[in-house]
Protein backbone atom coordinates (compact mmCIF):
# COMPACT_ATOMS: atom_id res chain seq x y z
CA UNK A 1 0.00 0.00 0.00
CA UNK A 2 1.32 3.50 -1.22
CA UNK A 3 1.64 5.79 1.53
CA UNK A 4 -1.51 8.29 1.90
CA UNK A 5 -1.17 11.35 -0.60
CA UNK A 6 2.01 9.56 -2.45
CA UNK A 7 1.84 10.03 -5.97
CA UNK A 8 -0.88 12.96 -5.08
CA UNK A 9 -3.48 10.83 -4.65
CA UNK A 10 -6.63 12.25 -3.88
CA UNK A 11 -5.30 15.79 -4.55
CA UNK A 12 -7.60 17.90 -6.61
CA UNK A 13 -4.83 20.34 -9.21
CA UNK A 14 -7.43 21.80 -11.61
CA UNK A 15 -10.49 22.72 -12.03
CA UNK A 16 -11.69 21.65 -15.27
CA UNK A 17 -14.98 21.87 -17.65
CA UNK A 18 -13.25 19.54 -19.83
CA UNK A 19 -13.71 15.51 -18.64
CA UNK A 20 -14.79 13.90 -15.87
CA UNK A 21 -14.23 10.21 -14.21
CA UNK A 22 -16.36 8.74 -11.81
CA UNK A 23 -14.19 6.09 -11.12
CA UNK A 24 -16.24 4.02 -8.54
CA UNK A 25 -18.60 3.71 -11.19
CA UNK A 26 -16.31 4.07 -14.22
CA UNK A 27 -17.76 6.67 -16.27
CA UNK A 28 -16.09 8.79 -18.34
CA UNK A 29 -17.36 11.84 -20.17
CA UNK A 30 -15.87 14.69 -22.09
CA UNK A 31 -18.11 18.10 -21.18
CA UNK A 32 -20.50 16.08 -19.75
CA UNK A 33 -21.03 14.02 -22.38
CA UNK A 34 -20.52 9.90 -21.68
CA UNK A 35 -17.94 8.12 -23.79
CA UNK A 36 -20.35 5.62 -23.95
CA UNK A 37 -22.56 7.84 -25.97
CA UNK A 38 -19.71 9.84 -28.26
CA UNK A 39 -17.28 6.49 -28.42
CA UNK A 40 -20.24 5.24 -30.93
CA UNK A 41 -21.25 8.29 -32.74
CA UNK A 42 -19.05 11.22 -32.69
CA UNK A 43 -16.18 11.67 -34.89
CA UNK A 44 -12.34 12.90 -33.23
CA UNK A 45 -13.41 16.07 -35.20
CA UNK A 46 -16.07 16.74 -33.38
CA UNK A 47 -14.73 15.72 -30.23
CA UNK A 48 -11.67 18.25 -30.94
CA UNK A 49 -14.48 21.06 -31.04
CA UNK A 50 -15.98 19.53 -27.82
CA UNK A 51 -13.27 19.93 -25.79
CA UNK A 52 -11.53 23.10 -27.27
CA UNK A 53 -15.28 25.37 -27.24
CA UNK A 54 -17.15 22.75 -24.58
CA UNK A 55 -20.03 22.20 -27.06
CA UNK A 56 -20.65 20.04 -29.55
CA UNK A 57 -20.25 21.58 -33.52
CA UNK A 58 -23.25 22.80 -35.34
CA UNK A 59 -22.81 21.50 -39.36
CA UNK A 60 -21.08 24.94 -40.23
CA UNK A 61 -18.55 25.03 -36.94
CA UNK A 62 -18.19 20.83 -37.92
CA UNK A 63 -16.92 21.91 -41.15
CA UNK A 64 -14.69 24.84 -40.30
CA UNK A 65 -12.86 22.71 -37.92
CA UNK A 66 -12.49 19.54 -40.40
CA UNK A 67 -10.98 22.17 -42.92
CA UNK A 68 -8.97 24.07 -40.47
CA UNK A 69 -6.98 20.43 -39.26
CA UNK A 70 -7.61 18.94 -43.26
CA UNK A 71 -4.87 22.38 -44.01
CA UNK A 72 -2.56 22.52 -41.67
CA UNK A 73 -1.07 18.98 -41.72
CA UNK A 74 2.08 19.84 -43.53
CA UNK A 75 5.10 20.49 -40.63
CA UNK A 76 6.60 23.30 -41.26
CA UNK A 77 10.34 23.62 -43.26
CA UNK A 78 12.11 23.82 -40.44
CA UNK A 79 10.80 20.28 -39.05
CA UNK A 80 11.47 19.32 -42.34
CA UNK A 81 14.66 19.39 -42.58
CA UNK A 82 15.20 17.87 -38.83
CA UNK A 83 12.70 14.91 -39.92
CA UNK A 84 15.41 12.61 -41.48
CA UNK A 85 17.79 13.14 -38.91
CA UNK A 86 15.16 12.35 -36.48
CA UNK A 87 14.10 9.58 -37.97
CA UNK A 88 17.18 8.04 -38.08
CA UNK A 89 18.28 8.85 -34.64
CA UNK A 90 15.80 9.21 -32.33
CA UNK A 91 12.85 6.76 -31.12
CA UNK A 92 9.74 7.48 -32.00
CA UNK A 93 8.18 9.46 -28.94
CA UNK A 94 11.95 11.66 -28.85
CA UNK A 95 11.09 12.21 -32.14
CA UNK A 96 7.74 13.66 -31.50
CA UNK A 97 8.97 15.41 -28.00
CA UNK A 98 11.77 17.29 -30.62
CA UNK A 99 9.45 18.05 -33.62
CA UNK A 100 6.72 19.20 -31.60
CA UNK A 101 9.12 21.54 -29.66
CA UNK A 102 10.55 22.58 -33.14
CA UNK A 103 7.38 23.24 -34.26
CA UNK A 104 6.82 26.39 -32.47
CA UNK A 105 10.23 27.79 -34.81
CA UNK A 106 7.71 28.82 -37.68
CA UNK A 107 4.62 28.58 -36.33
CA UNK A 108 2.11 31.34 -38.41
CA UNK A 109 1.42 33.12 -35.00
CA UNK A 110 4.88 33.88 -33.79
CA UNK A 111 5.01 34.42 -30.17
CA UNK A 112 1.82 35.91 -30.74
CA UNK A 113 -0.29 34.47 -26.69
CA UNK A 114 -3.48 35.63 -27.39
CA UNK A 115 -6.36 33.37 -27.02
CA UNK A 116 -6.82 33.47 -31.21
CA UNK A 117 -3.36 32.66 -31.30
CA UNK A 118 -3.55 29.56 -28.91
CA UNK A 119 -6.45 28.33 -29.75
CA UNK A 120 -4.81 28.39 -33.80
CA UNK A 121 -1.91 26.85 -32.85
CA UNK A 122 -3.87 24.49 -30.95
CA UNK A 123 -5.71 23.35 -34.41
CA UNK A 124 -2.00 23.07 -36.19
CA UNK A 125 -0.13 20.79 -33.26
CA UNK A 126 -3.50 17.88 -33.89
CA UNK A 127 -3.20 18.25 -37.65
CA UNK A 128 -0.24 17.95 -37.64
CA UNK A 129 1.26 15.52 -35.08
CA UNK A 130 0.07 12.24 -37.57
CA UNK A 131 1.94 13.61 -40.41
CA UNK A 132 4.90 13.68 -38.22
CA UNK A 133 4.54 10.26 -37.04
CA UNK A 134 3.54 8.50 -40.99
CA UNK A 135 6.47 10.69 -42.17
CA UNK A 136 8.46 9.25 -39.68
CA UNK A 137 8.02 6.03 -40.41
CA UNK A 138 8.08 6.28 -43.87
CA UNK A 139 11.41 8.20 -43.70
CA UNK A 140 13.43 5.26 -41.47
CA UNK A 141 11.90 2.49 -44.04
CA UNK A 142 13.54 4.47 -47.05
CA UNK A 143 9.70 4.77 -48.23
CA UNK A 144 8.65 8.34 -50.37
CA UNK A 145 6.64 10.03 -48.09
CA UNK A 146 2.53 9.91 -48.59
CA UNK A 147 1.37 13.61 -48.88
CA UNK A 148 -1.41 14.21 -46.39
CA UNK A 149 -4.63 14.40 -48.17
CA UNK A 150 -7.01 17.26 -46.93
CA UNK A 151 -10.32 15.33 -47.82
CA UNK A 152 -9.87 12.61 -45.47
CA UNK A 153 -11.00 12.42 -42.31
CA UNK A 154 -7.15 12.95 -39.52
CA UNK A 155 -8.20 9.02 -39.12
CA UNK A 156 -8.02 8.28 -42.80
CA UNK A 157 -5.60 10.11 -43.29
CA UNK A 158 -3.39 9.09 -40.59
CA UNK A 159 -3.67 5.56 -42.04
CA UNK A 160 -3.50 6.49 -45.44
CA UNK A 161 0.00 8.19 -45.01
CA UNK A 162 1.23 5.60 -42.84
CA UNK A 163 0.98 2.52 -45.06
CA UNK A 164 0.38 4.38 -48.29
CA UNK A 165 -2.82 2.81 -49.34
CA UNK A 166 -6.34 4.20 -48.06
CA UNK A 167 -8.16 2.17 -45.11
CA UNK A 168 -10.87 0.64 -45.91
CA UNK A 169 -14.52 2.51 -44.37
CA UNK A 170 -14.60 0.11 -41.45
CA UNK A 171 -10.37 0.50 -40.32
CA UNK A 172 -10.89 4.38 -40.69
CA UNK A 173 -13.36 4.43 -38.15
CA UNK A 174 -12.42 1.83 -35.31
CA UNK A 175 -8.99 4.12 -35.90
CA UNK A 176 -11.50 6.98 -35.64
CA UNK A 177 -13.23 6.33 -32.40
CA UNK A 178 -9.52 5.14 -30.86
CA UNK A 179 -8.64 8.55 -31.19
CA UNK A 180 -12.28 9.95 -29.71
CA UNK A 181 -11.43 7.18 -26.64
CA UNK A 182 -7.78 8.74 -25.69
CA UNK A 183 -8.60 12.46 -26.64
CA UNK A 184 -8.80 13.70 -23.17
CA UNK A 185 -8.92 11.82 -19.63
CA UNK A 186 -8.63 14.25 -16.93
CA UNK A 187 -5.35 14.87 -14.58
CA UNK A 188 -3.66 12.54 -16.18
CA UNK A 189 0.14 12.93 -15.64
CA UNK A 190 1.07 14.32 -19.35
CA UNK A 191 -1.82 16.83 -18.97
CA UNK A 192 -0.94 17.76 -15.41
CA UNK A 193 2.61 18.19 -16.73
CA UNK A 194 1.53 20.27 -19.71
CA UNK A 195 -0.61 22.70 -17.11
CA UNK A 196 2.29 22.66 -14.52
CA UNK A 197 4.21 24.18 -17.94
CA UNK A 198 1.59 26.14 -19.29
CA UNK A 199 0.61 27.34 -15.61
CA UNK A 200 4.26 28.94 -15.60
CA UNK A 201 2.78 31.45 -19.12
CA UNK A 202 5.50 28.85 -20.84
CA UNK A 203 4.25 29.08 -24.41
CA UNK A 204 1.60 26.44 -25.51
CA UNK A 205 4.42 24.27 -27.42
CA UNK A 206 6.12 23.88 -24.54
CA UNK A 207 3.62 22.54 -22.50
CA UNK A 208 2.89 19.99 -25.57
CA UNK A 209 6.34 19.06 -25.08
CA UNK A 210 6.07 18.47 -21.57
CA UNK A 211 2.78 16.30 -22.49
CA UNK A 212 4.35 14.40 -24.41
CA UNK A 213 7.52 13.79 -22.69
CA UNK A 214 5.57 12.09 -19.57
CA UNK A 215 3.37 10.19 -21.82
CA UNK A 216 6.35 8.63 -22.64
CA UNK A 217 6.66 6.93 -19.50
CA UNK A 218 5.63 2.69 -19.79
CA UNK A 219 3.55 3.79 -16.68
CA UNK A 220 1.55 6.48 -19.26
CA UNK A 221 1.44 6.47 -22.38
CA UNK A 222 4.06 4.09 -22.89
CA UNK A 223 2.28 1.02 -21.80
CA UNK A 224 -0.07 0.11 -24.82
CA UNK A 225 3.75 -0.68 -26.53
CA UNK A 226 4.49 -2.81 -23.33
CA UNK A 227 1.19 -4.94 -23.66
CA UNK A 228 1.90 -5.95 -27.36
CA UNK A 229 5.66 -6.82 -26.41
CA UNK A 230 4.09 -9.34 -24.20
CA UNK A 231 1.41 -10.25 -26.30
CA UNK A 232 4.42 -10.76 -28.94
CA UNK A 233 6.29 -12.97 -26.66
CA UNK A 234 3.34 -15.29 -25.19
CA UNK A 235 2.82 -15.72 -28.86
CA UNK A 236 6.33 -16.85 -28.98
CA UNK A 237 5.60 -19.12 -26.20
CA UNK A 238 2.97 -21.26 -27.98
CA UNK A 239 0.08 -18.96 -27.98
CA UNK A 240 -2.84 -18.41 -26.02
CA UNK A 241 -2.46 -21.90 -24.27
CA UNK A 242 0.46 -20.08 -22.43
CA UNK A 243 -1.20 -16.95 -21.34
CA UNK A 244 -2.53 -17.90 -17.75
CA UNK A 245 0.83 -19.15 -16.48
CA UNK A 246 2.43 -16.52 -17.59
CA UNK A 247 0.69 -13.90 -16.62
CA UNK A 248 0.30 -15.59 -12.99
CA UNK A 249 4.26 -16.05 -12.81
CA UNK A 250 4.57 -12.40 -13.54
CA UNK A 251 2.01 -11.36 -10.71
CA UNK A 252 3.66 -13.81 -8.41
CA UNK A 253 6.62 -12.32 -8.74
CA UNK A 254 5.76 -8.85 -8.01
CA UNK A 255 6.05 -7.80 -11.73
CA UNK A 256 3.13 -5.27 -13.25
CA UNK A 257 1.09 -6.44 -15.64
CA UNK A 258 1.46 -3.52 -18.30
CA UNK A 259 -2.25 -2.41 -19.02
CA UNK A 260 -3.50 -3.04 -16.11
CA UNK A 261 -4.78 -1.30 -12.93
CA UNK A 262 -5.94 2.30 -12.50
CA UNK A 263 -5.32 5.27 -10.21
CA UNK A 264 -8.86 6.80 -10.67
CA UNK A 265 -11.21 3.76 -11.67
CA UNK A 266 -12.00 0.98 -9.22
CA UNK A 267 -13.82 -0.96 -11.91
CA UNK A 268 -13.78 -1.37 -15.79
CA UNK A 269 -12.68 1.43 -17.81
CA UNK A 270 -15.06 2.47 -19.74
CA UNK A 271 -12.50 2.90 -22.71
CA UNK A 272 -11.54 -0.49 -22.48
CA UNK A 273 -15.12 -1.87 -23.27
CA UNK A 274 -15.18 -0.20 -26.94
CA UNK A 275 -11.21 -1.23 -27.18
CA UNK A 276 -12.36 -4.95 -26.55
CA UNK A 277 -15.39 -4.87 -28.84
CA UNK A 278 -13.25 -3.75 -31.81
CA UNK A 279 -10.44 -6.06 -31.10
CA UNK A 280 -12.59 -9.04 -31.39
CA UNK A 281 -14.27 -7.31 -34.29
CA UNK A 282 -10.52 -7.05 -36.01
CA UNK A 283 -9.73 -10.29 -34.21
CA UNK A 284 -12.57 -11.80 -36.19
CA UNK A 285 -12.20 -9.95 -39.62
CA UNK A 286 -8.53 -10.98 -39.92
CA UNK A 287 -9.11 -14.16 -39.32
CA UNK A 288 -6.34 -14.39 -37.42
CA UNK A 289 -7.65 -14.42 -33.96
CA UNK A 290 -4.45 -14.89 -31.89
CA UNK A 291 -3.93 -11.44 -30.23
CA UNK A 292 -7.39 -11.16 -28.92
CA UNK A 293 -7.26 -14.91 -27.29
CA UNK A 294 -3.78 -14.04 -25.92
CA UNK A 295 -5.53 -10.82 -24.69
CA UNK A 296 -8.58 -12.69 -23.09
CA UNK A 297 -6.56 -14.94 -21.38
CA UNK A 298 -4.34 -12.21 -19.36
CA UNK A 299 -7.16 -10.86 -18.73
CA UNK A 300 -8.82 -13.58 -17.05
CA UNK A 301 -5.87 -14.08 -15.05
CA UNK A 302 -5.03 -10.47 -13.99
CA UNK A 303 -8.60 -10.68 -12.48
CA UNK A 304 -8.42 -14.36 -11.18
CA UNK A 305 -5.01 -13.78 -9.34
CA UNK A 306 -5.37 -10.10 -8.46
CA UNK A 307 -8.97 -8.25 -8.92
CA UNK A 308 -7.58 -5.88 -11.22
CA UNK A 309 -9.28 -4.21 -14.89
CA UNK A 310 -7.54 -3.67 -17.64
CA UNK A 311 -6.99 -0.06 -18.59
CA UNK A 312 -7.12 1.75 -22.15
CA UNK A 313 -4.18 0.57 -23.05
CA UNK A 314 -4.28 -3.02 -22.92
CA UNK A 315 -6.88 -3.64 -25.81
CA UNK A 316 -5.71 -0.65 -27.65
CA UNK A 317 -2.64 -2.70 -28.27
CA UNK A 318 -4.45 -5.58 -30.10
CA UNK A 319 -6.17 -2.64 -31.56
CA UNK A 320 -3.42 -1.17 -32.96
CA UNK A 321 -1.60 -4.80 -33.97
CA UNK A 322 -4.60 -5.69 -35.99
CA UNK A 323 -4.45 -2.13 -37.80
CA UNK A 324 -1.05 -3.02 -38.55
CA UNK A 325 0.28 -0.08 -36.86
CA UNK A 326 4.10 -0.83 -35.99
CA UNK A 327 4.36 -1.56 -32.08
CA UNK A 328 6.83 1.25 -31.46
CA UNK A 329 4.30 3.89 -33.05
CA UNK A 330 1.50 2.94 -30.63
CA UNK A 331 2.47 5.64 -27.83
CA UNK A 332 3.10 8.58 -30.15
CA UNK A 333 -0.28 7.20 -31.80
CA UNK A 334 -1.84 8.15 -28.31
CA UNK A 335 0.15 11.43 -28.45
CA UNK A 336 -2.02 12.30 -31.86
CA UNK A 337 -5.34 12.00 -29.54
CA UNK A 338 -4.25 13.17 -26.65
CA UNK A 339 -2.59 16.28 -28.06
CA UNK A 340 -6.76 17.55 -28.56
CA UNK A 341 -7.02 17.41 -24.66
CA UNK A 342 -3.65 18.65 -23.55
CA UNK A 343 -4.01 21.99 -25.70
CA UNK A 344 -7.83 22.32 -24.45
CA UNK A 345 -6.33 21.95 -20.84
CA UNK A 346 -3.64 24.41 -21.39
CA UNK A 347 -6.29 26.83 -22.60
CA UNK A 348 -8.40 26.42 -19.97
CA UNK A 349 -4.94 27.21 -17.29
CA UNK A 350 -4.08 30.48 -19.26
CA UNK A 351 -7.94 31.60 -19.22
CA UNK A 352 -8.16 31.37 -15.31
CA UNK A 353 -4.11 30.87 -14.28
CA UNK A 354 -2.66 30.77 -10.95
CA UNK A 355 0.86 29.28 -10.53
CA UNK A 356 1.00 25.24 -9.82
CA UNK A 357 3.48 25.52 -6.89
CA UNK A 358 2.67 22.10 -4.37
CA UNK A 359 4.43 21.89 -1.04
CA UNK A 360 6.66 19.28 -0.23
CA UNK A 361 7.62 17.38 3.09
CA UNK A 362 11.17 17.26 4.30
CA UNK A 363 12.39 14.00 4.93
CA UNK A 364 16.48 15.10 4.66
CA UNK A 365 18.74 15.62 7.98
CA UNK A 366 18.02 18.23 10.42
CA UNK A 367 20.34 21.30 9.60
CA UNK A 368 24.41 21.06 9.51
CA UNK A 369 27.17 23.56 9.58
CA UNK A 370 29.36 23.22 6.21
CA UNK A 371 32.63 21.38 6.64
CA UNK A 372 35.72 22.05 5.10
CA UNK A 373 37.04 19.29 2.20
CA UNK A 374 39.74 18.51 4.96
CA UNK A 375 37.32 17.43 7.39
CA UNK A 376 34.90 14.94 5.42
N1 LIG B 1 -0.16 -5.36 -12.45
C1 LIG B 1 -0.06 -5.93 -11.24
N2 LIG B 1 -0.38 -5.31 -10.10
C2 LIG B 1 -0.84 -4.05 -10.20
C3 LIG B 1 -0.98 -3.43 -11.44
C4 LIG B 1 -0.62 -4.13 -12.59
N3 LIG B 1 -0.73 -3.58 -13.78
N4 LIG B 1 -1.47 -2.19 -11.22
C5 LIG B 1 -1.60 -2.05 -9.91
N5 LIG B 1 -1.23 -3.18 -9.28
C6 LIG B 1 -1.24 -3.44 -7.86
C7 LIG B 1 0.04 -2.90 -7.24
O1 LIG B 1 1.05 -3.86 -7.23
C8 LIG B 1 -0.43 -2.52 -5.87
O2 LIG B 1 -0.56 -3.70 -5.10
P1 LIG B 1 -0.18 -3.73 -3.55
O3 LIG B 1 -1.13 -2.74 -2.90
O4 LIG B 1 -0.42 -5.14 -3.19
O5 LIG B 1 1.25 -3.29 -3.46
C9 LIG B 1 -1.83 -1.98 -6.10
O6 LIG B 1 -2.30 -2.66 -7.27
C10 LIG B 1 -1.88 -0.49 -6.32
O7 LIG B 1 -0.96 -0.16 -7.39
P2 LIG B 1 -0.19 1.18 -7.52
O8 LIG B 1 0.92 1.02 -8.52
O9 LIG B 1 0.17 1.74 -6.18
O10 LIG B 1 -1.33 2.08 -8.15
P3 LIG B 1 -1.15 3.51 -8.76
O11 LIG B 1 -2.47 4.15 -8.65
O12 LIG B 1 0.01 4.20 -8.18
O13 LIG B 1 -0.76 3.20 -10.27
C11 LIG B 1 -0.86 2.56 -12.49
C12 LIG B 1 -1.63 3.17 -11.33
C13 LIG B 1 -1.69 2.72 -13.74
C14 LIG B 1 0.47 3.29 -12.67
C15 LIG B 1 -0.61 1.07 -12.19
O14 LIG B 1 -1.84 0.40 -12.12
C16 LIG B 1 0.32 0.44 -13.19
O15 LIG B 1 1.55 0.55 -13.04
N6 LIG B 1 -0.22 -0.22 -14.26
C17 LIG B 1 0.60 -0.76 -15.30
C18 LIG B 1 1.00 0.31 -16.28
C19 LIG B 1 -0.16 0.75 -17.13
O16 LIG B 1 -0.93 -0.04 -17.63
N7 LIG B 1 -0.28 2.08 -17.31
C20 LIG B 1 -1.34 2.69 -18.10
C21 LIG B 1 -2.28 3.44 -17.21
S1 LIG B 1 -3.85 3.89 -17.96
C22 LIG B 1 -3.52 4.81 -19.35
C23 LIG B 1 -2.56 5.89 -19.18
O17 LIG B 1 -2.62 6.67 -18.28
O18 LIG B 1 -1.68 5.98 -20.05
Amino acid sequence: MAAPGKGLEGVVAAETAISDIDGKEGVLSYVGYDIHDLAPNATFEETCYLLHNLELPTEQQLDEIKEQLGREREPNDFVMDLMPQLAQNTAPMSMLRTACSASSANDPDGWDTSEEANYRKAMRLIAVFPTLVAYYDRLRNDQPLVRPDSGLSLAANFLYMLKGDKADDAEARIFDICLTLHADHTMNASTFAARVCAATLSDIHSAVTAGIAALKGPLHGGANEQVMRMIKEIRNLGGAGKARDYTIDKLRNKVKVMGFGHRVYKTEDPRATHLRRMAKELAEKSGDGSNYEISQEIERAVMDEKGIYPNVDFYAASVYGYLRIPTDLFTPVFACSRVSGWTAHVREQYADNRLIRPDHAYVGPERRSWKALSQR
